[in-house]
């Protein structure tokens, strides 16, 4: 078994991270291998509530190795915070991580455009993005002129490099920023930050990809864990609605730089409803009391921005596409505990497009945006579920509810999930 991926197969937050956690101690590595700090993957062990945002979820295993791979895009002083953070937890994680000196870094000009640029309307909604840079680093990366990667920190061509990009940025972000934040633009003081973020990451600092691909001739076991969710991937997702990494399963081998052979099982993870930050069309949205009830119970409030998640039922049509996008082998289905205070409950099976039935999902926003969802509806169970340990103990109800997901999915079900901490979990994988 070389290497698993754990695969977000809706709009993110599906709880990557809890599962990343479980599975990592049957595993030598765990990987991240694209997206950045818009990340925010919780990891609750008893009292103890973890939240990363570069940091692969293995980090609290000491016995793991734990990698940041060159699909990464890198800020780091929310990467020093974050490390200070777990240190200061008693959690010491500069001795079993990594960091590719191949990927890239949100320099402060990314987070200035990011912000300048979030409220633009596109495609009809502006794009809400987490305001991390994650869009204008990947964008500078496809560009490579004014691209910043890991190992220029440490170069000594670091000063005049920075004075070119920062001479250019200032007249590229003019006419978008303000006037403040062009005066932040300061090649001097950019290259003093920059030094002293390789002094705080320098030790970690390696090539990843001889590393991981040593690791597999060596037989030993890999974890790759994504980020964002299959719907958000740039070039798969609910475009321009998504995020700027192939954050489905097709990513991973792009980003970590392990071959695509290599990978031998996925598991998608989803919810047992639907939540979606940001803009973007979202058919199962609810927008009534019953999706305010989900959000309070799941309390779906962002992990990295704090902002309200919208809320809907599960969209058997999306995840169905996903799944075979990330061609999952289990379904993780999480937060089933959410679910136990609906009367019943509604499961999107097909969309209404122009009075036709339809049961793909169509590429185009302003296309899914008219789409009307097609529900089935089961019966609730009105049962708390927080302390089933094995597949027999669940109501009725909520067997035939999670067996229907996966029929409709056309995946069986590997992992359950019935409350955020580690022991609220069953597998069946
Ligand atoms: P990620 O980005 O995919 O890792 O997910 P987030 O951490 O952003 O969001 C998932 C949230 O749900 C976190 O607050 C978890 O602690 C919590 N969580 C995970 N599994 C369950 C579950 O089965 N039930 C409930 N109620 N919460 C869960
Ligand atoms: P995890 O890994 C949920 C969303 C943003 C926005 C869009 C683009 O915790 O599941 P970006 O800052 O990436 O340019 O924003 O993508 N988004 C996420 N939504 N979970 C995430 O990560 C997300 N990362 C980005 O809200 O709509
Ligand atoms: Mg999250």
């Amino acid at each position: 078994m070389p290497a698993t991926c754990v695969i977000g197969l809706q709009w993110g937050d599906e709880a990557k991270g809890k599962l990343v956690d479980l599975l990592a101690p049957n595993y030598d590595v765990v990987v991240r291998y694209q997206g950045g700090a818009n990340a925010g993957h919780t990891v609750v062990t008893g009292k103890e509530v973890y939240k990363l945002h570069h940091v692969p979820s293995g980090i609290l295993s000491s016995q793991i190795q734990n990698v940041i791979c060159p699909g990464v895009v890198i800020e780091p002083n929310m990467l020093i915070q974050e490390l200070s953070g777990l240190e200061s937890r008693g959690i010491h994680p500069r001795r079993n991580l990594m960091i590719s000196e191949r990927a890239h870094v949100v320099m402060p000009w990314h987070m200035i455009e990011d912000r300048a640029i979030n409220k633009t309307v596109v495609s009809g909604e502006s794009i809400g993005t987490t305001n991390r840079g994650i869009g204008p680093c990947y964008r500078d990366k496809v560009g490579r002129t004014h691209a910043i990667r890991m190992a220029d920190l440490v170069s000594p061509q670091l000063s005049s490099r920075i004075s070119e990009i920062v001479h250019a940025k200032r007249s590229l972000l003019a006419p978008l920023a303000s006037p403040e934040d062009i005066a932040q633009l300061d090649a001097e003081k950019i290259t003093s930050l920059c030094r002293g973020w390789a002094e705080a990451l320098g030790s970690m600092i390696c090539d990843t990809t001889y590393f991981l691909h040593d690791q597999l001739d060596e037989g030993k076991k890999l974890l790759m864990e994504g980020a964002q969710g299959s719907l958000l991937d740039i070039d798969h997702g609910t475009f321009p609605f998504v995020t700027s990494s192939n954050s489905s399963g097709v990513g991973v081998s792009s980003g970590s730089g392990i071959p695509p052979s290599s990978i031998d099982r996925m598991i998608g993870v989803a919810k047992a409803y639907s939540t979606r930050v940001g803009g973007g069309p979202f058919p199962t949205e609810l927008l009534d009391e019953t999706g305010n009830k989900i959000r309070e119970i799941g309390r779906e409030y962002g992990t990295t921005t704090g902002r309200p998640r919208r809320c809907g039922w599960f969209d058997a049509v999306a995840v169905r596409y996903t799944a075979r996008l990330s061609g999952a082998n289990y379904l993780s289905l999480m937060m089933l505990d959410v679910l136990s205070h609906f009367d019943e409950l509604k499961v999107c099976v097909a969309y209404e497009l122009d009075g036709q039935r339809i049961d793909r999902l169509p590429s185009q926003a302003d296309t899914l945006r008219r789409c009307k969802p097609i529900y089935e509806t089961l019966p609730g169970w009105n049962q708390d579920v927080t302390k089933v340990r094995s597949i027999e103990d669940f109501p009725s109800n909520a067997r035939k509810y999670m067996d229907r997901i996966s029929e409709l999915v056309s995946i069986p079900l590997g992992v359950l999930s019935v409350g955020p901490d580690r022991e609220q979990t069953i597998f069946l994988m």
